[in-house]
C-alpha cells in the first residue's frame, strides 16, 4: 500500500460501516426506469444476497402496486432489513406498516427553498411535525429513520434541532441528505462533524451526484463519523443519481479497510444485473465495474502489467476481488509484449519477424476504428504464420427461430460438430437467448458465457449491429470473439460459433 494513504486512512482500519441501498426507491426514481414486479423481487434478493444491510424498497404510499410490491419483498424474509419511505403524514406511514417492513423511513424538507415551496409550513411547525410522527412511529415500529430533506441547503443551527427533536422523539438514526448535491467534501466533513457532537443518533448519509461529488461526499460524510451510506447500484437515482455502492464500497473496503459487509465479488455480476433491467448501459470506464477498469492496451502498461499487475493496476483492488477480469487489448497502441502473450497464451509462438507483422497489421486495423477480438487476432497470426485452419470443429448448417407475443420463443439447430451431424432445439428468454442455449446444447465442452454486448453500428431499424461476447471454457479461460449484421439473433450465433471454434482450435 502506498506510505501516505496508509498513513492517513490507518484510523480507519477494520472500523464498520453499514450499507443501506436505495436502488428500488431512490434508484427507480430515475428518469425513463421502471422495473417490474418480478424485477424487484429479483434485485431485493441479490442486494440482500451480496451483504446488503437494509434494502429500502419503495414507497408504498405512492401507489397500490408499489405497495403490492414492497409487501412481497418483506415477504422473501430475507437477510437485509426491508425499510420503506413514508412522507411525514399519518397515511403513508400507514402504508408502510401495512407492508409489515422492519423500518419506517421518513423524511420532511427543512431547507427554506423546499419547506416554503412543498409543504408550506414555517420552521416552529416543521420541529412539531418531526416530533409527532416519529413519536407515532415509534409506537408500531422498532426502526424509524428520520431524513431533514435538502439537509445540506438548510440553516444548520436549525438543522441541528431539527435532528435533536428527531432523536428525542426515537429516531433510531437520523440521516443527511445531499438532496441537490451541492455540498462538498470538506462541507459534508465540517457538517458531519458538527451533527455527531451535538446529535446523540447514529448518522447516515444520502448524496446525490449533480456534481459528480455523490461518492466523495459519502465517504467524506463517513471519515467524520456516519456509520451508514446510502447508495445505489450503478448510482442510479434522480438526476445525476445517487453514490454508487460498488465505488463507495471499495473505496471503503481497500482504501481505508473498513468493512462493510459486502461480497465484494459479487459487485460487477450485480451491476450487470441492474444494467439489464434498467436499460441504462456501465460505460467502459465506469469505476470498479466497467469493462476498461482491468483493460490494458498501450505497450508499456500491457508490459509492466505481464511484469506485475500492481505496475498500472491499483493493487489493492484486483479484479478478483470485484469479480472482473484483467485483459489485454488490441488496439493502436497496443505493444509486442501483449500480442505475444495473448498468442502463447493459446500456445500460438510466432517468430520475432512474425510477431513484428502482426504486431503492424493489429494496429493498422486498430487505426481504422475496428476493434479487434481474440478471433481476430487468432485469424491474423494464422495468416501471417501460415497456418492453414481447414477444421473447424463447429459447422452450423441450419438455424430456425420461433418468437412471437404468445409463444415462448424457440430455436432449433442442425450442425456438423467434428463431422457428426446433430440436431437441438431449446426455449430461451428471447429469440437470442434460445437460439444460444440450442448451440451450446449440442456444443461437447461445457462453456459458460460470460458477457454479452450488443451495438447498433448504423441507425434506424435496419441497422447494422455488432455483437461481442466472452466465452469461458472447462479450464476458466475466457475467449472473446464477435459477429456482425443486420439481424441480431444471426449475428449473435455468429459470435457464438466463432468463439467455440477458438476455443476449439487445431
Ligand atoms: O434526496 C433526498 O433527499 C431523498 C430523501 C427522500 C431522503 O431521496
Ligand atoms: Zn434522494
Amino acid at each position: 500500500m502506498l506510505r501516505g494513504i496508509a498513513f492517513f486512512t490507518d484510523s480507519f482500519a477494520r472500523g464498520e460501516v453499514t450499507v443501506f441501498d436505495t436502488t428500488l426507491r431512490d434508484g427507480e426514481q430515475t428518469p425513463g426506469i421502471a422495473f417490474t414486479f418480478e424485477q424487484k423481487l429479483e434485485i431485493a434478493r441479490q442486494l440482500s444476497d451480496i451483504g446488503v444491510r437494509t434494502i429500502e424498497a419503495g414507497f408504498p404510499a405512492s401507489s397500490k402496486a408499489e405497495k403490492e410490491t414492497v409487501a412481497a419483498i418483506k415477504k422473501l424474509d430475507l437477510e437485509a432489513k426491508i425499510c420503506g419511505l413514508a412522507r411525514s403524514v399519518k397515511t403513508d406511514i400507514d402504508a408502510c406498516l401495512d407492508c409489515d417492513v422492519d423500518m419506517v423511513h421518513v423524511f420532511i424538507p427543512t431547507s427554506d427553498i423546499q419547506r416554503e415551496n412543498t409543504i408550506n409550513k414555517s420552521r416552529e411547525e416543521v420541529l412539531n411535525i418531526t416530533d409527532d410522527i416519529i413519536r407515532y412511529i415509534r409506537q408500531h415500529a422498532d426502526q424509524c429513520m428520520f431524513s431533514a430533506m435538502d439537509a445540506t441547503r438548510t440553516d444548520w443551527d436549525y438543522l441541528i434541532r431539527v435532528f435533536q427533536t428527531a432523536a428525542n422523539a426515537g429516531a433510531t438514526i437520523i440521516n443527511v441528505p445531499d438532496t441537490v448535491g451541492v455540498i462538498s467534501p470538506s462541507g459534508m466533513k465540517t457538517l458531519i462533524t458538527r451533527i455527531a457532537r451535538e446529535v446523540s443518533c447514529p448518522i447516515d448519509v444520502h448524496c446525490h451526484n449533480d456534481f459528480g461529488l455523490a461518492v466523495a461526499n459519502t465517504i467524506a460524510a463517513v471519515e467524520a463519523g456516519a456509520s451508514q451510506v446510502q447508495v445505489t447500484i450503478n448510482g442510479l437515482g434522480e438526476r445525476a443519481g445517487n453514490a454508487d455502492l460498488a465505488q463507495t464500497v471499495m473505496i471503503m473496503e481497500s482504501i481505508y479497510r473498513i468493512n462493510t459487509g459486502i461480497k465484494k465479488e459479487r459487485l460487477v455480476e450485480t451491476s450487470r444485473l441492474i444494467s439489464r433491467f434498467s436499460g441504462i448501459g456501465i460505460p467502459p470506464t465506469q469505476p470498479v465495474v466497467g469493462e476498461n477498469v482491468f483493460s490494458h492496451e498501450s505497450g508499456i502498461h500491457s508490459h509492466g502489467i505481464i511484469k506485475n499487475v500492481a505496475t498500472f493496476e491499483p493493487g489493492i483492488m484486483t479484479p478478483e476481488m470485484v469479480g472482473h477480469r484483467r485483459r489485454l487489448t488490441l488496439g493502436k497502441h497496443v505493444g509486442r509484449h501483449a500480442v505475444f502473450q495473448m498468442l502463447s497464451d493459446v500456445h500460438i509462438e510466432p517468430s520475432d519477424t512474425q510477431l513484428d507483422v502482426i504486431v503492424e497489421k493489429v494496429k493498422a486495423i486498430a487505426s481504422k476504428g475496428k476493434r479487434l477480438t481474440d478471433a481476430d487476432l487468432y485469424e491474423i497470426a494464422d495468416s501471417v504464420m501460415g497456418i492453414e485452419l481447414n477444421h473447424k470443429m463447429f459447422d452450423l448448417e441450419d438455424i430456425a427461430i420461433m418468437t412471437g407475443n404468445h409463444v415462448i420463443p424457440t430455436a432449433s439447430v442442425k450442425a456438423k460438430v467434428n463431422g457428426k451431424e446433430f440436431i437441438f432445439s431449446s426455449v430461451g428468454n428471447g429469440p437470442v437467448d434460445a437460439a444460444l442455449h440450442a448451440i451450446l446444447g449440442i456444443t461437447p465442452a461445457r462453456l459458460q458465457l460470460k458477457e454479452f454486448n450488443i451495438e447498433a453500428i448504423s441507425g434506424g431499424s435496419d441497422a447494422m449491429c455488432h455483437v461481442t461476447i466472452a466465452v469461458e471454457d472447462e479450464h476458466g479461460k475466457i475467449f472473446d470473439a464477435s459477429g456482425s449484421g443486420d439481424d441480431i439473433v444471426l449475428s449473435s450465433v455468429e459470435a457464438l460459433v466463432n468463439a467455440i471454434n477458438l476455443i476449439n482450435r487445431k
